[in-house]
């Protein structure tokens, strides 16, 4: 009798559609090879699909030839196009990492006119053919935008299923506050970014956990305001300073972590940091698509409830929905939201 490859129920074998835009480029380099081998769809098969713009579909090619050579067993079939509803079709799983980096100098909003024009078609693209429980991640800046953007065409998509990237920035407090305060970062629960994955960004450690106890005591408030918050919030920067490139294999990491959660769930009690479409939670308004702290209720993000936000907290959250705001008009004026 032949044993199956892994012993898993009947109903999980389907395979899963995994499309990834930008496959050719430096996060898609890190990223494929960890979607095919388990960790974030367990023992289902993957069909990838990558896409890329013309001129980027002979370095996919390249790409796919590497994941042949690596043999993975649960890699089914691998898809290259530079057509999104080919890309898409029936598609459960999304990242849309394909976009123009900033370049050392540049701000986010810079990037709003050209990398806004490539998620109005995308959105559209999702809506008319992936499957209607699809899960989307917005990676390619300004990333919250870009996915308001993507919502606002895909109208028959649920708007809790489109979502943006700060995991990165949940992921670089962490790190921060792990080292910091000398524990693993296993030790850490309850931390919480809100907003826009730019400059205006707010770490928030405000209900932080270290091993289950609260962590604010042991934080000096100096440290938190002049040091941890605008090291996390511009570390973007600082990686495209050092490292001469925009963040990458960190970048793959957290898309890793967001998704694999999304599908997996998280350790009861705690949270996690993600961008999703507001539904007005926190004064934020509707249909902007801020990073809030994020549990999974029947296979979506809801935004965590009745934390108490004190003065400082509002300020810094207004600042940075502020920025998000303000991007959103300016797509709105270049009319990308239709
Ligand atoms: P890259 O230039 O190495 O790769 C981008 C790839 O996208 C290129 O191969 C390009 O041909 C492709 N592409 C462009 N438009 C496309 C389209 N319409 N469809 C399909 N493919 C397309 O860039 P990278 O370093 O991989 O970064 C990608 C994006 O991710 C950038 O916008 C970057 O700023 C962003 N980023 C976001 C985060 C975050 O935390 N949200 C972190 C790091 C980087
Ligand atoms: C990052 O946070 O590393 C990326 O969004 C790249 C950037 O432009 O900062």
């Amino acid at each position: 009798m032949t044993q199956p490859a892994v012993d898993t129920p009947a109903g999980e074998q389907q395979p899963v559609n995994v499309a990834v835009t930008g496959a050719a480029g430096q996060i898609g380099y890190s990223l494929l090879w960890r979607l095919v081998n388990g960790e974030v769809f367990g023992a289902r098969r993957v069909n990838l699909r990558l896409l890329e713009v013309g001129s980027g579909l002979k370095a996919a090619k390249g790409v796919a030839m590497e994941l042949m050579d690596s043999a993975f067993p649960l890699l089914s079939d691998i898809t290259i196009t530079d057509d999104p509803m080919v890309g898409f079709k029936d598609a459960h799983s999304v990242f849309l990492v394909g976009a123009k980096p900033r370049q050392a100098g540049q701000e986010r909003a810079d990037l709003l006119a050209a990398n806004g024009g490539i998620f109005g078609p995308q959105g559209k693209a999702l809506n008319e053919v992936a499957s209607r429980d699809v899960r989307v991640l917005v990676v390619g800046n300004p990333a919250n935008t870009n996915a308001a953007i993507l919502a606002a065409n895909a109208p028959d998509i649920d708007p809790r299923q489109i979502t943006a990237m700060t995991r990165l920035d949940h992921n670089r407090a962490l790190g921060q506050l792990a080292q910091k305060l000398d524990v693993p970062v296993t030790s850490l629960s309850r931390m919480t970014v809100w907003g826009n994955h730019s400059a205006s960004q707010f770490p928030d450690v405000s209900e932080l956990l270290v091993d289950g106890k609260p962590a604010a005591d042991q934080l000096d408030k100096n440290w938190l305001t002049d040091e941890f918050i605008p090291r996390v919030a511009k570390r973007g920067a600082e990686i495209i300073e050092v490292r001469g490139h925009s963040s990458a294999a960190s970048a793959a990491s957290c898309a890793i972590d967001h998704m694999r959660d999304w599908f997996n769930g998280i350790p009861e009690g705690d949270w996690v940091s993600v961008a999703r479409p507001s539904d007005g939670s926190y004064g934020v308004p509707e249909g902007i698509v801020s990073s809030f702290p994020c549990r999974l209720v029947d296979g979506q993000w809801e935004i965590v409830q009745g934390l108490a936000i004190d003065e400082f907290q509002r300020e810094r959250i207004d600042a940075t929905v502020a920025e998000l705001v303000e991007e959103f008009d300016t797509v709105k004026e270049l009319g990308l939201l239709s």
